[in-house]
């Protein structure tokens, strides 16, 4: 006899076992704890943003932080931060596929055109592709997108003409005074600049021209050379003479020239999982990992995987060449920031690394903190932003333990792709 047919015969066990299935089904769906994680961490940013929403009218002031008073503080359209608000608006859209938020981040984002003659610094990936890179992968209009897709070439030009063939590297920063006051960086590279690096990639795949990618690979290549240490940890910021010879490898933002800087190390792991991604070039793969083992190996990362700003605080060997006053603070702040960008990253590369489980589930561990009480903002309160403590620079006395537009951005990113990865 078949099952239908014994059901058949006995409609109320038909009944409960069709019960059965459902409620098993349901469970799953509904209450499975990474859902319920993910779908509360979204509740509680669409709540955040929409009071910043309220508070923040002026297209020409972009949301960073916020002030001793609680209030929030704005960056204008030629800093490196202003891109996040859009890109995590673009996010909360993906999520919720509510059209008011993708009104918002279209505003948000077409406020940011100008920036696309960035040129100063290095950070135009950072600002045009967290918000038109996202843009593109939701506008369906085609005047729109056509219109998109010129501002991110031009973007790439702009990134372009900070690259000198003969250093092989994008130049981060115009010259620049180092901590000991011993020397001016000529040619400073940062290791943050290997986020900026997805959006050549993307602009040499819309053209057809390898131009882009080409320079990236270059940057990503002559990176791996002179900012990993032995061991896999960075230096912040390398200096470079005319012809690409290493001058100096010391900190602006870290606490000492030798030791890690947290959200640098984070920016390694993220960039060279991203540039794998891109080329598919395992020496790539290689560094994400190596600098992977090195931040989630450390003995100095808290049981809760979210980082001090530093890895190397106050421990013997490491001397800043600023001014830190170890009693100013009774406490050495965590970097959220870096702990999110880090989540996001450690998830990718889980998909490509053989042990790709082992980075899944340190990552967890990283938003399993972030979406508790300690770091996720109860919503009404930190001045609409998501994520509380975050540092910006601690040596500059800047942005010490407050909350950081780009903790959020790529907090919500991680959520997304831990939504979407199965492990
Ligand atoms: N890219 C600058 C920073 O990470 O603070």
């Amino acid at each position: 006899m078949k099952l239908t047919e014994f059901n058949m015969k006995r409609p109320g066990l038909l009944l409960a076992s069709i019960l059965a299935v459902t409620v098993s089904v349901s469970s799953f769906i509904w209450f499975s704890p990474k859902t319920e994680l993910i779908k509360k961490d979204f509740s509680t940013a669409e709540k955040q943003y929409s009071k910043m929403l309220k508070s923040q009218t002026d297209l020409t002031q972009f949301p960073r932080t916020s002030d001793k008073n609680g209030a929030v503080k704005t960056t204008d359209v030629w800093d490196w931060t202003q891109g996040f608000f859009a890109g995590g608006l673009w996010y909360i859209y993906e999520y919720t596929k509510k059209p008011e938020w993708k009104a918002a981040a279209t505003k948000w984002t077409e406020a940011l055109e100008q920036a696309q003659f960035l040129t100063q610094h290095h950070d135009v990936g950072f600002v045009m592709y967290c918000s038109y890179g996202n843009a593109v992968r939701f506008e369906k209009d085609p005047a729109k997108l056509e219109k998109y897709h010129k501002i991110l070439i031009q973007s790439a030009e702009s990134a372009l003409t900070r690259f000198d063939p003969k250093v092989g590297l994008i130049k981060s920063w115009n010259t620049k005074a180092s901590w000991d006051k011993k020397t001016v960086w000529q040619y400073p590279v940062i290791i943050d600049n290997m986020m900026n690096l997805e959006m050549l990639c993307y602009v040499s795949k819309l053209t057809g021209n390898p131009k882009y990618k080409d320079v990236a690979i270059s940057h990503a290549l002559n990176t791996m050379k002179n900012h990993f240490r032995p061991d896999f940890s960075t230096y912040h910021v390398v200096d470079y003479d005319a012809n690409g010879n290493v001058l100096h490898q010391q900190t602006n933002q870290g606490y000492a020239d030798n030791s890690t800087w947290s959200r640098g190390q984070g920016w390694a792991i993220y960039g060279f999982t991203m540039m794998y991604r891109e080329t598919r070039d395992q020496r790539f793969l290689d560094a994400a990992q190596k600098a992977a083992d090195f931040y989630i190996n450390h003995p100095n990362l808290p049981k809760d995987k979210i980082p001090y700003w530093d890895f190397n605080v106050n421990q013997s060997g490491y001397q800043p060449d600023w001014a830190y006053d170890a009693n100013k603070l009774s406490y050495i702040p965590r970097d959220a920031s870096a702990g999110a960008l880090t989540a996001s990253g450690l998830l990718e590369l889980s998909t490509f690394a053989k042990d790709g489980k082992k980075y899944f589930t340190q990552a967890e561990m990283m938003l399993k903190s972030l979406s508790g009480a300690d770091y996720l903002a109860k919503p009404g309160t930190n001045a609409g932003f998501i994520l509380k403590h975050s540092v910006g620079s601690f040596p500059h006395n800047s942005e010490i333990d407050v909350p950081l537009i780009y903790a959020d951005y790529y907090f919500l990113e991680a959520l997304l792709r831990y939504q979407k990865i199965e492990k």
